[in-house]
């Protein structure tokens, strides 16, 4: 069994992006990054630290908005509007979940599609369905980087995908079938999940429940990748996969932490160098 160790590769792309920002700056464009939080969601305002904390380690200008959440709608679009206009700002994030009175669709549909580093705007998601150049959300987008590190290619392979968030599972599934394999979905209304992964090659899930994956339902020698993030109640955090009897019976397993957690922000630093790409791209046409 191998470890697919996102940390190490996240620190490999950190260190690439880093020498591209460099490179960048000298010819006068600092990448630029805005994050919105609204709310204190403990988990949100942890993500949001990490995403700020590695821009700076790798020369990304980054902003947080933090915002109330007695915001209103149409003021939180009306911040959005102005990052839309602000030439310093290449990509913007708003850290979901958001709370119940904002239309998280219309939010999301406000960022300027050339500035959604999430990927999240329906226009980039139809462009990922289609299978063309688009922002791919940083989560999928970092399995599949992960996976490629390894040498891992989907193509021809059975892949199960547990969980069907607009997040997740459902654009990662959409990039596991660009890349040639013949995806399954499960999710909450699926009757018997281990009738599925039991037949995979891949099996990916993210779900939010310790212990969903146990060993008897994967066979021996398939890719585990988990994307779940659990808190104990004890401080630890573990994923979706019942790990060490998983990872006796597989050839490669993401651990928790230190697996896709790491990739998904390498994911989004890459996204906002390449949204930087496009401003340098329209200063060198004028
Ligand atoms: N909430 C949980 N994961 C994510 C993510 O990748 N991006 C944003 N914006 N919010 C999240």
């Amino acid at each position: 069994m191998t470890l697919l160790d996102g940390k190490s590769l996240s620190a490999e792309i950190e260190n690439s992006l880093a020498k591209d920002i460099s490179t960048l700056s000298h010819n006068g464009i600092t990448p630029g990054l805005a994050v919105i939080l609204v709310g204190n969601n403990p988990a949100s305002c942890a993500y949001v630290q990490m995403k700020a904390k590695a821009c700076k380690r790798v020369g990304i200008y980054s902003l947080t908005h933090e915002m109330p959440s007695t915001i209103t709608e149409e003021e939180l679009l009306s911040v959005i509007r102005n990052l839309n206009d602000n030439p310093n700002i290449d990509g913007i994030l708003v850290q979901l979940p958001l709370p119940p009175h904002i239309q998280t669709a219309k939010v999301l549909e406000c960022i300027d599609p050339k500035k959604d580093v999430d990927g999240f705007h329906p226009f980039n998601l139809g462009r990922l369905v289609a299978n063309v150049e688009t922002f791919a959300p940083a989560t999928p987008l970092g399995v599949m980087r992960l996976l490629s590190h390894y040498e891992i290619n989907p193509s021809g392979k059975d892949v199960v995908m547990v969980g069907m968030s607009n997040i997740v599972g459902k654009p990662l599934s959409a990039l596991m079938l660009n890349a040639g394999a013949s995806v399954s979905c499960c999710h909450i209304l699926t009757r018997d999940v281990g009738a599925y992964t039991r037949g995979a090659d891949i099996v990916c899930v993210g779900v939010g429940k310790p212990g969903l994956i146990k060993a008897d339902m994967i066979k021996t020698g398939a890719v585990v990748v988990d994307i779940g993030i659990n808190r104990l109640e004890s401080g630890g955090i573990v994923g979706d996969v019942d790990f060490e009897p998983v990872a006796k019976k597989a050839s490669f397993i993401t651990p928790v932490p230190g697996g896709v957690g790491p990739m998904t922000i390498a994911a989004l630093l890459q996204n906002t160098c390449k949204a930087a790409l496009y401003r340098l791209e329209k200063k060198e046409a004028r």
